[in-house]
């Protein structure tokens, strides 16, 4: 089942730059491809390379399999697109935002990269999903990858060790179990960072798709996309999906904070009832044309409901089709954006002695 990149993967490979924290080495002689494949005929592909996952194939009401995940042909691609954005990677050692690229931690204040506008998104320059995680073990139905990040890597304290176990289950579940520790405190939020399209990737645009998002609040942002603090009521505003809506109906409506993600790009505050760590429905997306029902539940207390505002039509996917602006949604389980600089938000710092733990389960069906 895991086998070498194809020849085209590799050897595009080669001519990457190190600054993108893969030499070309590295990548000739270490990134793989597994599937794993159920009794039902539902696969899910993931390489080494940034934990990603390339494909997800999932029936339709009838039967018929399609790849209901965005993302590119070969490793090049993943790392010369323009648009950079973050297809099916798992995103770390912080996910998200952090102002200004600046936290302070037990007295010391800590300077990551700015690599978004004045402020640090998805773990900086060369974050989890642009380096080669090892494969520590890989079954039919299940991948464990691990991958250590050095202290003060991309600025971050401590040695952090890292693992990310993707698990196919007969029950059309893909569960991703996260997990880490590390050697000094210092801020962790991982999360997964699939687009999802149920029609199939490249097929058009969500904007039909039918979500319900299980929160009652989400967290407002400013105009470099930081949370302002406040847990804002979704009631009587386009950010209520309590009950399924299409995701395009409200998405146009005059609205600053619409106006400011330039769609849905924000996270909801999950209600999370009585224990916050326990695994809970976050949310539940219905295409009506194919009939696929996308179920996520998660550990987490929040999620970043983001609806590829920044795709521009000129990637071109994997089955040659180009992904249009709003081409696919993200789901990106996780602590709360900014949360080293928000201290009423839930905690994101990891001390020496604690294990980080973490579960998202993203159930396929159809109706
Ligand atoms: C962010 C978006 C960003 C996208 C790709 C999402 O998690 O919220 O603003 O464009 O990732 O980087």
């Amino acid at each position: 089942m895991t086998k070498l990149l194809t020849l085209t993967f590799t050897a595009i490979f080669m001519t990457v730059p190190a600054s993108t924290g893969v030499t070309a080495e590295e990548a000739a002689t270490s990134t793989r491809l597994h599937t794993l494949k159920n009794s039902n005929g539902m696969e899910v592909t993931v390489t080494n390379y940034g934990a990603i996952i390339t494909s997800m194939l999932t029936a339709d009401r009838d039967g018929n399999l399609a790849d209901v995940a965005l993302g590119h042909r070969t490793a090049a691609e993943y790392i010369a697109a323009s648009e950079k954005p973050y297809f099916g990677a798992v995103v770390g050692r912080f996910g998200n935002r952090i102002a200004e690229g600046t936290f302070t931690l037990d007295g010391e204040t800590y300077t990551l990269a700015t690599n978004n506008g004045d402020n640090h998104l998805h773990g900086g320059n060369v974050g989890f999903d642009k380096v080669i995680w090892d494969v520590k073990s890989a079954s039919d139905q299940s991948i464990h990858l691990t991958y250590v990040a050095k202290d003060m890597e991309e600025g971050y304290p401590g040695n952090l060790s890292v693992s990310v176990t993707y698990t196919l289950t007969d029950e059309n579940q893909l569960v991703v179990d996260y997990a880490a520790t590390t050697d000094k405190a210092t801020p962790v939020n991982l999360t997964q960072h699939t687009y999802f399209n149920l029609a199939g990737e490249g097929n058009g645009t969500v904007l039909d798709h039918e979500v319900m998002l299980n929160a009652d609040r989400f967290t407002p942002v400013d105009s470099g996309l930081i949370p302002t603090g406040e847990l804002r009521s979704v009631k009587d505003t386009p950010f209520d999906f309590t009950s399924p809506k299409s995701i395009g109906r409200d998405i146009e409506t005059e609205n600053e904070q619409l106006a400011l993600g330039k769609g849905y790009d924000h996270n909801w505050v999950l209600n999370k009832g009585v224990s916050a760590t326990e695994l809970t429905l976050a949310a539940v997306v219905y295409d009506p044309a194919t009939g696929r029902v996308l179920t996520v539940s998660t550990t987490e207390p929040g999620v970043q409901f983001y609806t590829g505002n920044f795709l521009t039509g000129t990637l071109t996917g994997k089955s040659g089709k180009t992904y249009s602006h709003r081409g696919g949604f993200c789901l990106e389980t996780q602590h709360f954006p900014d949360s080293p600089n928000q201290p009423d938000f839930p905690s994101t710092i990891l001390a020496p002695g604690e294990k980080y733990e973490s579960q998202t389960v993203f159930a396929f069906s159809a109706r």
